[in-house]
C-alpha cells in the first residue's frame, strides 16, 4: 500500500517497521475528535474561500459517512496508514475520491493531533468532574447518617481522640473538592485551540483560526504556532491532577481495607464490592479497594513517563510526542473506573455503629479531655499532662480504663478533680465539646455538611 506521504520515497518501510512507527492501535480512541476537528477545519476553509462550496460540501458529507461508520465500528484501521489522521484521510479519499485530498489544506498532523487531544481531554475532564461529584455525594450521604456516630480518631495509627465518624468521612469530601477545583482550573489551559498552527510555522493560506476554534467550542487559541504544536503541558497537568485524585482515593481505600478487617470491624463492604477466596471459604476480600490502591502506581507512572518524554525535546514537534497518548488514555480509564467503583463502595458500605462505640469506650482517647479539664481548672497544661499520664500508666498496670478509676483514686492524683469528671470522660462529650471552627463538634460537623450540600447543589 502506498503512503499518503510517499512522494519522495522510492522504498516503503517493511511491515514490522510500520508496526513500530504506528499509533493507530491506541489513537483510534480519538476518532470522533479527529473527525470533528476535520469538519471544523474544512468548514472554515470553505468560509474563507480557500475551498469551493462544492468541495466543502463533498468533504463534509464524506466525513459524516465516516462518523457513522466509526460509530458502528466499521472502519478497518491499518498500521500501514500509521495513525488515526492518515487512516481517516485514506478512508475519506476512498469514500469521495480525490477531492478528499483537499481536506489537509493549510493543516498538518501536528496541529491536528494536538487539537484532537485538547478536545478529548476537555470532554473527559468534564466526565471526571461528574464522577468526583458522585463520590462526594456518596460521602455526604454516609456522613449525614453518622454525625453522632463516635469513632476513634487516629494519629500514627494509634488511638488519639474520639471524633464524629462523619467528620472523618468529610475530610475526604474536602480533598475531592480540591481535586475538582484543580480540574476546573486546568480547563483554562485545555480549552485552547492549536488548530491552524500548521506543522510549526502557521500557513500561507488565509485561514481563520478564531473561526475553527469557535466551531469546535474552544474559548481561545494558542498565540504561538510553535508552542501550539509542541505543548503537552495540558496533558502533564491532567496527569498530575489525576495522580493527586487517585492518591486521595488510595488513602481512603487503605482506610476501608483496615476498617473492614477482623481486627477493626468498623465497616462492612457490600457483597457486590467484595470477592471471595478460591481456597478459604470464610474470606470476604476488599479487592475493589485494593485495586484502586494498586492502580495508583500506574497513574503516577504515566505522569513521570510523560514528563520524561518531554524534558529533552527541542521545538517544535518530535515523534517522541506520540508517546503522550497511551499514558493519557490509561490514566483517563483508570481514574474514571476508580471513581465509579468508589462511589458505589461508599454508598453501599455498612457502618458498624455499635462496634465503633465499643471501640471508643475501650481506649485512652479521652485522656486529652482529662488534661484539658484540669487545665481549665487552672493547672498549667504541662502539669495536667503529667498527672493524666501517670493515671494512664496506673490504668494500664491494672488493665482498666480511665472511666474505671474511682473518684478517690483520681483525687489522689489531683485534688482539682470532682464528680463531673465522669461526664468529661464520656467519648461523646469529648466530641460534642470540640466546637472550634472546623472541629469535630456535632454542630461544626453539621455546618460542614450544609456547606458541602450547597456546593453539590450549585
Ligand atoms: N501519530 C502522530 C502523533 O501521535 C501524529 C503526528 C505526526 N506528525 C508527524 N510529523 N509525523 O504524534
Amino acid at each position: 500500500m502506498s503512503k499518503l506521504w510517499g512522494g519522495r520515497f522510492s522504498q516503503s518501510p517493511e511491515e514490522w517497521v510500520d508496526e513500530f512507527n504506528a499509533s493507530i492501535d491506541f489513537d483510534q480512541q480519538l476518532v470522533m475528535e479527529d473527525l470533528e476537528g476535520s469538519v471544523a477545519h474544512v468548514t472554515m476553509l470553505g468560509e474563507c474561500g480557500i475551498l469551493t462550496k462544492k468541495e466543502t460540501d463533498e468533504i463534509i458529507h464524506g466525513l459524516s459517512v465516516l462518523k457513522e461508520k466509526a460509530a458502528d465500528g466499521k472502519l478497518p484501521f491499518s498500521v500501514q496508514n500509521e495513525d488515526i489522521h492518515l487512516n481517516l484521510e485514506h478512508f475519506l479519499i476512498q469514500e469521495i475520491g480525490q477531492v478528499g485530498g483537499k481536506l489537509h489544506t493549510g493543516r498538518s498532523r501536528n496541529d491536528q493531533v494536538a487539537t484532537d487531544m485538547h478536545l478529548y481531554l476537555k470532554r473527559r475532564v468534564l466526565e471526571i468532574q461528574e464522577l468526583i461529584r458522585s463520590v462526594q455525594s456518596a460521602i455526604l450521604k454516609q456522613a449525614g447518617e453518622h454525625v453522632e456516630t463516635i469513632a476513634p480518631g487516629y494519629t500514627h495509627l494509634q488511638r488519639a481522640q474520639p471524633v464524629s465518624f462523619a467528620h472523618h468521612l468529610m475530610a475526604y469530601f474536602w480533598m475531592l473538592e480540591r481535586d475538582y477545583g484543580r480540574f476546573e482550573d486546568s480547563m483554562k489551559r485545555i480549552d485552547v485551540s492549536p488548530l491552524g498552527a500548521g506543522a510549526l510555522a502557521g500557513t500561507t493560506f488565509p485561514i481563520n483560526r478564531q473561526r475553527s476554534a469557535e466551531l469546535l467550542g474552544f474559548s481561545s487559541i494558542y498565540e504561538n504556532s510553535m508552542d501550539a504544536v509542541s505543548d503537552r503541558d495540558f496533558i502533564i497537568e491532567f496527569l498530575a491532577n489525576a495522580s493527586m485524585t487517585i492518591m486521595h482515593l488510595s488513602r481512603f481505600a487503605e482506610e476501608m481495607i483496615i476498617w473492614s478487617s477482623q481486627e477493626f470491624q468498623f465497616i462492612e463492604m457490600a457483597d457486590a464490592f467484595s470477592t471471595g477466596s478460591s481456597i478459604m471459604p470464610q474470606k470476604k476480600n476488599p479487592d475493589m479497594a485494593e485495586l484502586v490502591r494498586g492502580k495508583t502506581g500506574r497513574v503516577f507512572g504515566n505522569l513521570f513517563s510523560l514528563l520524561t518524554v518531554l524534558k529533552g525535546l527541542p521545538l517544535a514537534y518530535n515523534k517522541d510526542m506520540q508517546e503522550d497518548k497511551e499514558g493519557m488514555f490509561d490514566t483517563v480509564h483508570t481514574l474514571m473506573g476508580s471513581l465509579k467503583i468508589f462511589a458505589g463502595m461508599i454508598d453501599t458500605m455498612k457502618v458498624k455503629t455499635e462496634r465503633l462505640s465499643q471501640a471508643v469506650n475501650e481506649d485512652f482517647s479521652n485522656a486529652t479531655e482529662l488534661a484539658d479539664y484540669l487545665a481549665a481548672k487552672g493547672l498549667p497544661f504541662r502539669e495536667a499532662h503529667e498527672v493524666v499520664g501517670k493515671l494512664v500508666l496506673t490504668c494500664i498496670q491494672q488493665n482498666i480504663y480511665l472511666k474505671d478509676l474511682s473518684l478517690k483514686d483520681m483525687q489522689e492524683a489531683s485534688s482539682l478533680i470532682d464528680e463531673e469528671v465522669f461526664t468529661v470522660l464520656e467519648p461523646s462529650e469529648a466530641v460534642k465539646r470540640r466546637e472550634s471552627e472546623g472541629g469535630t463538634g456535632f454542630s461544626q460537623v453539621r455546618n460542614q455538611i450544609e456547606k458541602a450540600k450547597t456546593i453539590l447543589e450549585a
